[in-house]
């Protein structure tokens, strides 16, 4: 599937993140999803779409977590939808241990859905208020055939007490939990059926700071205990740090980075990855963080900049004297240094030197409009 896709679009940045396959939980291929937007008199016309996710590309390692940041809006949970098959993909692949899967029919399915599951970013409308937790957890069970229900009520009660929830609350409602508790309950679910591939749509995104610890080493110990894979969706950078051991960066449906938590957060490769660090608090007070502030909003989907997608917010063109190439050739992921893929064309001037000078300039842009304003 790679090289072109339907409707004629090109697609960028495709082949790379690969891993020899003896390794690969889950290989993504140049994985397209676009929305189409219908209009003109009869609202059927087509007339547009939002290229939610454009020509994406990676593998997630068996016993992995890999974090997915980017702003909102970027694509983070159409591709993990995609990757599950609860959505229908544009065009691109999806392998399960080597067996692309978007071809295979609803029987076929079967098992495989049983090894993937999702874990919702929000904890209140991701379960059915007039089922009881009981009931919730113990749904997929029932569907992939475990009938008898004393031995469904003794999995449901184990699966409680694994994410740390009394088992009396099996006969109770949603409404009756906290965030925190309700998250469990959607951990377990998510559990039920044994996965080995889980994907978690920012699931602490919607609790309490003081309770987002206690969710993450939870999904942590489970990792350990179970042996799970999992995709990790974060918009923030600060949440995937300690649970990842990779990570990548999404921007405008596009994967622009991709390496390992220490080099990503040490030592950043590409422009927009460095922004996205520069605004994440820093938890030292002596220390004064160097702050990129990114220039305007992030463009529509619908109507994504030509060349690189970053190129109409990029303090790193900017710095270069705004070369022509970054409106016109869109960057694939190449490799970088070692392990660490970039897009961007000038990744190798990313330096702590043109950081501390862009956030000069930065700072400096801020200070002459809160002057001016
Ligand atoms: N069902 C849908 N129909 C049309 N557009 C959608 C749909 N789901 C998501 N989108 C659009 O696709 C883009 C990516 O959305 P999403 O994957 O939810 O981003 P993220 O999870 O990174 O915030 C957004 O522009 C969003 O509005
Ligand atoms: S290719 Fe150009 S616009 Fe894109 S990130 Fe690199 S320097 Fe910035
Ligand atoms: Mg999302």
């Amino acid at each position: 599937m790679e090289g072109t896709v339907s409707e004629g679009l090109p697609v960028g940045g495709t082949g790379d993140g690969q891993l020899p396959s003896g390794d690969e939980l889950i290989g993504v291929e140049s994985l397209v999803k676009h929305f189409e937007i219908r209009g003109g008199l009869l609202g059927v016309r087509r007339i547009g779409a939002v290229r939610a996710v454009d020509g994406v590309s990676f593998s997630v390692r068996r016993g992995e977590t890999l974090g997915l940041v980017g702003e909102s809006g970027c694509g983070k949970t159409t591709l993990g939808k995609v990757i599950l098959r609860l959505i229908p993909a544009t065009s691109g692949q999806v392998r399960v241990k080597g067996r692309p899967i978007f071809g295979l029919n609803d029987r076929e399915m079967i098992p495989i859905r049983r090894d993937m599951q999702i874990v919702f970013q929000d904890p209140y409308g991701s379960l059915n208020p007039r089922m009881t937790v009981g009931e919730i957890v113990g749904e997929g069970p029932y569907v992939h055939g475990l009938r008898s229900r004393q031995e469904r009520e003794e999995l449901v009660r184990e699966l409680l007490a694994r994410v740390g929830l009394n088992q009396s609350h099996i006969h109770r409602y949603p409404h009756e939990f906290s965030g925190g508790q309700r998250q469990r309950i959607g951990i377990a679910r998510a559990l039920a059926l044994n996965p080995e591939f889980v994907v978690c749509d920012e699931p602490v995104s919607a609790l309490d700071v003081s309770i987002q610890s206690q969710v993450l080493n939870l999904l942590d110990d489970l990792q350990q205990d179970l042996g799970l894979t999992y995709l990790f969706i974060a918009h923030n950078l600060a949440v995937v740090e300690h649970i990842s051991d990779r990570v990548g960066v999404m921007y405008l449906g596009k994967l622009v980075e991709l390496a390992p938590v220490d080099p990503l957060y040490q030592q950043p490769a590409h422009p927009y990855t460095v922004a996205l660090l520069s605004a994440v608090p820093e938890t030292d007070p002596r220390k004064r963080k160097k702050r990129i502030v990114l220039k305007g909003d992030v463009p529509s989907p619908a109507a994504p900049p030509p060349g690189c997608r970053f190129h109409t917010r990029c303090w790193l063109r900017e710095r270069l004297g705004n070369p022509e190439r970054c409106a016109t050739d869109e960057p694939a992921l190449r490799e970088v240094r070692p392990g660490q893929m970039a897009a961007c064309h000038y990744a190798e001037e990313v330096s702590p030197a043109a950081i501390e000078a862009a956030s000069r300039a930065s700072e400096s842009g801020m200070t002459a409009e809160l002057a001016a304003g």
